[in-house]
């Protein structure tokens, strides 16, 4: 099964590159600018500008894909709110480009959107009505309309505030930030009013093999199974890695206001995925443990 992974230098795409690597699936890696995954030989990686759509069809030509597993995006709110343009392009058009790519070859199209497309009252299931609070969620909602009205064999997943291990040349996930910052004995402030459900990365790759093997269409949350705020994970964090959590400052969004909007109550139900695709998460303990100890 040949398998094109986009974003493949992002957080997502290298944790999904060596873990479908190791599997034995064949690998085209479609990152930007020179390779930050390690080398590996079930790998091939590409340098493509997903904004250029004839840079798109000619890797889809060169590579004759069974499997497009699109974790490329604009992914940071704040950054898409101040570069509207750059963002539509980005997690819009791209998406466009790929889907058209998609057509030539009988593509399973496997697309990471996010919980960021809904509002308030989460956790929220597949079911219910999506509702923006930011650009950056518009542009990803815009993205899986495109992906649902394309005529493709398509697969919507969307994970929650996604951590876990990371090596050289990634950059720290909020778990890395809080640890590097009570290690050099930095005070943090951290929100207790918003509540998530983060996603340990491999139980995301593990959740997006089975889709593929199964060949899953729909749509399905793969996030983790604790309802946790920020404040909640980053002393869980000092905990696990002895660090002091009186350097921890708990603080209400109304005291730390962010430049766009973010729910409070967001997080998503993984009811579907676990009745369905055996999709078993890690606790976020014992994830923390995994990723920093
Ligand atoms: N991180 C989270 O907590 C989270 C939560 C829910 C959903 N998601 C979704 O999950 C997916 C992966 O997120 P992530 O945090 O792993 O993202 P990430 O680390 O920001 O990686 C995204 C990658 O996409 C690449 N990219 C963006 N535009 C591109 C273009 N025009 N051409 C080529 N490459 C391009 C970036 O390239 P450069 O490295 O060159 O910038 C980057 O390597 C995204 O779709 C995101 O919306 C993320």
């Amino acid at each position: 099964m040949k398998i094109i992974v986009t974003g493949a230098n992002g957080f997502t795409g290298q944790h999904l590159c060596i873990t479908l690597a190791n599997k034995g699936f064949e690998v085209h890696a479609l990152g930007r600018g020179p390779q930050r995954i390690a080398v590996h030989n079930q790998l091939t990686y590409h340098n493509v500008e997903l904004t250029s759509v004839r840079s798109v069809l000619r890797v889809f030509d060169s590579v004759a894909p069974d499997v497009v597993i699109h974790t490329a995006a604009m992914s940071k709110p704040d950054e898409c709110d101040r570069n509207r343009d750059a963002c539509l392009q980005n997690n819009v058009e791209v998406t466009r480009y790929l889907l058209e790519a998609s057509r030539y070859f009988p593509v399973h199209f496997i697309h990471l959107s996010t919980d960021f497309i809904f509002g308030e009252n989460g956790p929220h299931s597949e079911y219910d009505e999506p509702e923006p609070l930011n650009f950056y969620g518009e542009s990803k909602l815009m993205a899986e309309k495109l992906v649902q009205e394309a005529g493709v064999v398509n697969t919507i997943v969307r994970p929650v505030f996604i951590y876990g291990p990371v090596w050289e040349g990634q950059r720290p996930s909020f778990i890395h930030w809080v640890k590097n910052k009570l290690t050099a004995g930095e005070s943090i402030k951290v929100v207790t009013d918003q509540q998530r459900t983060p996603t340990y990365v491999y139980d995301l790759c593990n959740g997006i093999e089975q889709i593929l093997m199964f060949k899953k269409e729909g749509v399905y949350h793969l996030a983790g199974k604790n309802i946790l705020s920020p404040y909640e994970m980053a002393v869980t964090v000092a905990k696990l890695v002895g660090l002091d959590a009186k350097l921890i400052i708990p603080v209400t969004s109304a005291e730390f206001p962010e430049p766009v909007q973010r729910a409070k109550k967001s997080g998503l139900r993984i009811d579907k995925a676990m009745a369905e695709l055996d999709y078993a998460p890690h606790g976020f303990e014992e994830a923390v443990r995994l990723s920093l100890l």
